[in-house]
């Protein structure tokens, strides 16, 4: 199965910088049969890049959040037929900063991926426990009710669609990443909630908190891990190109 590398710019890279973050990265990067590379920038730059990009079979753009209505009076939310007019195949659903910034609940989320599948486009769902939740031993039951409300409306058939990150929250942005065994025995748990509700065993499951070029060898050596999405590390083309190089069996041309 081909390696994912997941980039989530968060709220940083307009048009322009995303059209030049573009040229680096194909001058940096070739296409490789055992790599697939998602970004996600801000919903502006969706279409810069997805111009920039588009002839790059190992490429896919994304939105970083969506709205489960196709249209309608819902000031500043943006339409999965909009994210897809703009170039998005992809959408992140139920980052943690939507959870614990904006307030998004677990049914919120199984809307979007629901209305994510309904509407032909791949979700990228996010799961993970707060640090006082892992102190006190909750790391499953968050895991596994984030899933369940995740999932909630999915069919069988379309689990094989889905991609899911585990990021355990205290992980993301603090410089603290899970050890590759923690990480690996969530994972694990993770696949094992997929297979009870009739999904693939081979369902893509990414790590993310936290990750850069230092410690991405070590994740990605666990069989459990199949990827990566990555934040800050993600945000100029030099370190993100040694990422995926790195992780996709050296993909930096020179
Ligand atoms: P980070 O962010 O790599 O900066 O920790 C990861 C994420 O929020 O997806």
């Amino acid at each position: 199965m081909a390696t994912l590398f997941a980039a989530n710019w968060k709220m940083h890279h307009g048009p322009e910088q995303a059209a030049t973050f573009a040229r680096a990265f194909k001058e940096l990067t070739f296409p490789e049969p055992d790599r697939s590379i998602w970004f996600f920038p801000p919903a502006v730059s969706i279409r810069t890049l997805a111009n920039e990009l588009g002839e790059r079979p190992d490429v896919a753009i994304g939105a970083q959040d969506v709205h489960w209505e196709p249209k309608g009076a819902y000031t500043g939310a943006l339409s999965i037929p909009l994210a897809q007019e703009a170039g998005a195949t992809v959408a992140l659903v139920g980052h943690s900063e939507r959870r614990h910034l904006f307030g998004e609940n677990d049914e919120e989320t199984g809307r979007k991926v629901t209305a994510l599948l309904e509407g032909g486009m791949r979700p990228l769902l996010c799961v993970g426990e707060l640090v006082d939740q892992r102190e006190r031993g909750e790391t499953e039951a968050v895991v596994r009710r984030q899933l369940d409300a995740g999932l909630a409306g999915v069919m069988e058939h379309d689990l094989e669609r889905l991609v899911i990150a585990y990021e355990p929250v205290w992980a993301i942005g603090t410089g603290k990443n899970a050890t590759p065994d923690d990480a690996a025995s969530v994972h694990a748990f993770i696949r094992s909630l997929v297979v009870e509700r009739g999904g693939p065993e081979d369902i893509t499951l990414l790590y993310g908190g936290s990750v850069k070029p230092g410690n991405v060898l070590s994740l990605l050596a666990e069989d459990e891990i199949d990827g990566v999405l990555v934040g800050g590390a993600s945000l100029t083309p030099e370190s993100w190109t040694e990422i995926v190089g790195l992780g996709g069996g050296g993909g930096a041309a020179d």
